[in-house]
């Protein structure tokens, strides 16, 4: 039988192997993996960890590695020394990573030291801005992958320009999209959305943690002065990331429009999401959910590793800068936002493809 670690670390890696999960060891595959779940405690808040467990119906781990925040170094480092006990003790034959955090690097480079295979779940994608501490994830953890799962043909165009061979490359869909489509009809309104006095179509959602947005009290103020404006005045509803909290002006300071909320657990944040009038986001895989749902979404950066969300969903990018952000929120107000389609094989199934294609090597 075949044995696989199945590592997760960050709020989108759950999101992510839920699917995965539920197909590895649903019975038509179960007499052919032993899969051992291992969360590195990359994310260990309840609101970041725990309800994503609880609301996706994701088992306990067998293993929790607990290794908290800490520098990028600290965090990489502490995995690799703790996951590389784990595997000396007991070896797997599979190593599966997902996305494109810290625990996906250094998860899948012990293993390779350690000559365990390793299958890379959304591999091949790039916004080739090496600024991204994920992109550099992205690209060190492929450059270790034996087996690619892509959500995407072109991610596989790109990494046969990297030099892999089409043969370890299964084009099998989206599993963030597997999660979204299996819960749609459990979403829920939370609690504060009646007490706010939110209704469907006339509110819209932010969510900015990207160094790159966030870091700098004054320069966040401003952005959300911008933003708020922007909108022109329209409840804007901000989870708020544990990163971002710290950096958040006084409540006198606060454009009287946002309204400030703790991170959503999933069935909350995609009810919002599903009945939002817009998104506006530097997260990669919020992209993905509007384009399923058909919500207009704005990116607050300058580059995508997703472009099929621009290409047929419902994604524009407005820049770092937000250079972009007036033209497309005329476009928006004026009704002019491009109806999305849903891309190839985001159908609901790719966890299921994942394990068979596993199940054949
Ligand atoms: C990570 C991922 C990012 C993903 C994001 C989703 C990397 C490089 N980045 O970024 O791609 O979009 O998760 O949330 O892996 N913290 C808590 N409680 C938690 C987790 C974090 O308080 O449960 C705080 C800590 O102070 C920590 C900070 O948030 O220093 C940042 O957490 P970290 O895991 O380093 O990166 P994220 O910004 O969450």
């Amino acid at each position: 039988m075949k044995s696989i670690d199945l590592i997760a670390g960050a709020r989108p890696n759950f999101v992510k192997i839920a699917s995965i999960l539920a197909a590895l060891e649903n019975s038509a595959f179960s007499p052919g993996f032993h899969v051992r779940l291992i969360h590195t405690g990359q994310h260990y808040d309840r609101n970041m960890s725990d309800a994503f467990f609880a609301q996706l119906g994701i088992r306990e781990p067998d293993i929790n590695l607990g290794v908290g925040s800490g520098t990028h170094a600290e965090q990489v480092a502490a995995i690799m020394v703790a996951y590389e006990k784990i595997l000396a003790a007991a070896p797997s034959d599979i190593c599966l990573v997902v996305g494109d955090v810290n625990s996906t690097l250094a998860a899948s480079l012990v293993a390779k030291k350690a000559v365990i295979e390793v299958a890379h779940v959304e591999a091949g994608i790039r916004s080739f801005d090496l600024s991204m501490p994920e992109e550099i994830n992205r690209m060190a953890t492929d450059a270790l992958t034996d087996h690619f799962f892509t959500t995407t043909r072109s991610a596989g165009e790109t990494l046969i320009k990297e030099g892999h061979d089409q043969r370890s490359i299964h084009f099998v869909g989206n599993t963030m999209i597997d999660t979204l489509l299996r819960n749609r009809s459990r979403f829920r309104a939370p609690t504060f959305f009646a007490s706010c006095g939110l209704t469907a179509g006339r509110y819209c959602v932010l969510t900015m943690h990207r160094p790159a947005n966030v870091d700098g009290a004054k320069a966040l103020q401003r952005k959300l002065r911008r933003l708020a404006t922007a909108m022109r005045g329209i409840p804007m509803v901000f989870p708020v990331h544990p990163r971002v909290r710290n950096l958040l002006p006084p409540a006198s300071e606060m454009p009287a429009n946002l309204i400030i909320v703790e991170p959503q657990p999933y069935l909350e944040f995609n009810y919002l999401v599903e009945h939002a009038f817009a998104v506006l986001t530097d997260s990669g895989g919020i992209t993905e959910e509007t384009t399923v749902l058909n919500v207009p979404c704005l990116t607050l950066r300058d580059n995508t590793e997703r472009p099929e969300t621009v290409e047929v969903g419902t994604n524009v990018l407005v820049g770092a800068d937000m250079a972009g952000l007036d033209a497309a929120t005329d476009a928006l107000f004026a009704g002019r936002w491009r109806s999305g389609s849903v891309p190839e094989l985001w159908d609901g199934k790719a966890g299921q493809r994942i394990a068979s294609a596993l199940h054949g090597l």
